[in-house]
């Protein structure tokens, strides 16, 4: 029974997204349609993601899907429908560009909506239901674990995975937000040998991007950090530079280690107030990250690179770097 109304739900969502499909295409359809051409989205990706629109109605799509002879009570529970206090149903998503969400094998669990106007909250999202538990789901993954790639990169939004996919990148998937859950770790580990963090280049961004480092590395994965300049997400960097310039990032991209290290110079050169104390915390704070990089020639490249750029001896650092060795087994 329980497999049975998931079945359900996701027939309902299947048809949800097809209404919303119909409805980007047909005369309520023009903003959203406008709004997508500005973003630069092409006709074959909204039809690759299957992107739609919500009419500003109140129950046209609960009407439909009731028309279409889906039980009320399953359609409530997908999450598409709200009760009014007087019992009747309306529709969660109203004027809005829809984004349905796949899981693994492509069936559809659940749907983000975007306003088209600078309304609040920019996106909504279905609840949890019996398909869809966010914290356990990746968006697109089912596309990009065929890209044939051993990397995955992960970003935050919709849109830049749809705009990344548009510019030959389809090795992307989001976390929808940015908080990076154990599960989805741990389903990137499945697909990938190397997973980049492609984060919005903000401070929730970054503050993201260091817990997503740390869960990824604790549960064994092999991770890196694609930093995005200043202020940009990687939708607007890539609608920017390209492929090609998207590419270039992707090459950049830096390891935990580099990306603590680089982080923790900008911080201490901020707050330092002389030079020669900048330069002490600086190599004391380095000194104890390079002790947690088990390989020895990138300790060494470390201790080498810094010892010179902050004009000391390496054995000097290197000692540093030996007391704060942690404990083998
Ligand atoms: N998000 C959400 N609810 C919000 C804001 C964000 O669920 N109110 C999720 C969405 O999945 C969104 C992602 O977090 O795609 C990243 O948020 P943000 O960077 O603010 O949005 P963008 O994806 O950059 O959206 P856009 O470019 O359309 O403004
Ligand atoms: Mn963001
Ligand atoms: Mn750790
Ligand atoms: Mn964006
Ligand atoms: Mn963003």
């Amino acid at each position: 029974n329980k497999a049975r109304i998931r079945q359900e739900i996701i027939k309902i969502n299947t048809e949800a997204a097809r209404f919303f499909y119909g409805s980007l295409n047909g005369k309520e359809g023009e903003k959203a349609r406008q709004y997508l051409k500005n973003r630069s989205i092409s006709g074959h990706i909204i039809r690759k993601f299957g992107i739609g629109y919500s009419p500003e109605d109140w129950s046209m799509l609960y009407k439909h899907l009731s028309a279409a002879g889906f039980d009320e009570g399953i359609i409530a529970e997908s999450g598409l429908v709200l009760t009014n206090k007087k019992g009747g149903f309306y529709d969660r998503f109203r004027g809005r560009i829809m984004f349905p969400i796949f899981d693994i094998r492509g069936n559809i669990i659940g749907f983000g909506g975007r306003v088209i106007d600078s309304s609040m909250p920019k996106y909504m999202n279905s609840p949890e239901t019996k398909v869809y538990n966010k914290s356990k789901n990746l968006y697109a993954l089912n596309m990009a674990k065929n890209s044939g790639e051993k990397q995955l990169i992960v970003v935050e939004g919709y849109m830049d995975v749809i705009s990344l996919h548009q510019n030959g990148i389809i090795n992307t998937v989001a976390s929808l937000g940015t908080a990076l859950t154990e599960s989805q770790g741990r389903l990137l580990k499945k697909y990938a040998e190397e997973i980049i963090i492609a984060y919005d280049a903000d401070m929730a961004g970054q503050a993201a991007t260091l817990r997503g480092l740390d869960l990824l590395n604790d549960i064994g994965c092999n991770v890196k950090v694609l930093q995005v300049p200043e202020g940009k997400d990687p939708d607007e960097y890539i609608r920017k530079n390209g492929e090609e310039g998207f590419r270039d990032l992707l090459k950049g991209s830096v390891s935990l280690i580099e990306y603590k290290l680089k982080l923790l110079k900008k911080q201490t050169a901020t707050t330092a107030t002389d030079e020669i104390e900048g330069k002490i915390v600086f190599l004391n704070k380095a000194a104890e990250l390079m002790a947690k990089v088990d390989n020895l020639v990138e300790r060494e490249m470390y201790v080498k690179k810094f010892s010179s750029e902050y004009d000391i001896s390496p054995e000097a650092l290197n000692s540093e770097v030996y007391k704060r060795l942690r404990p083998k087994g």
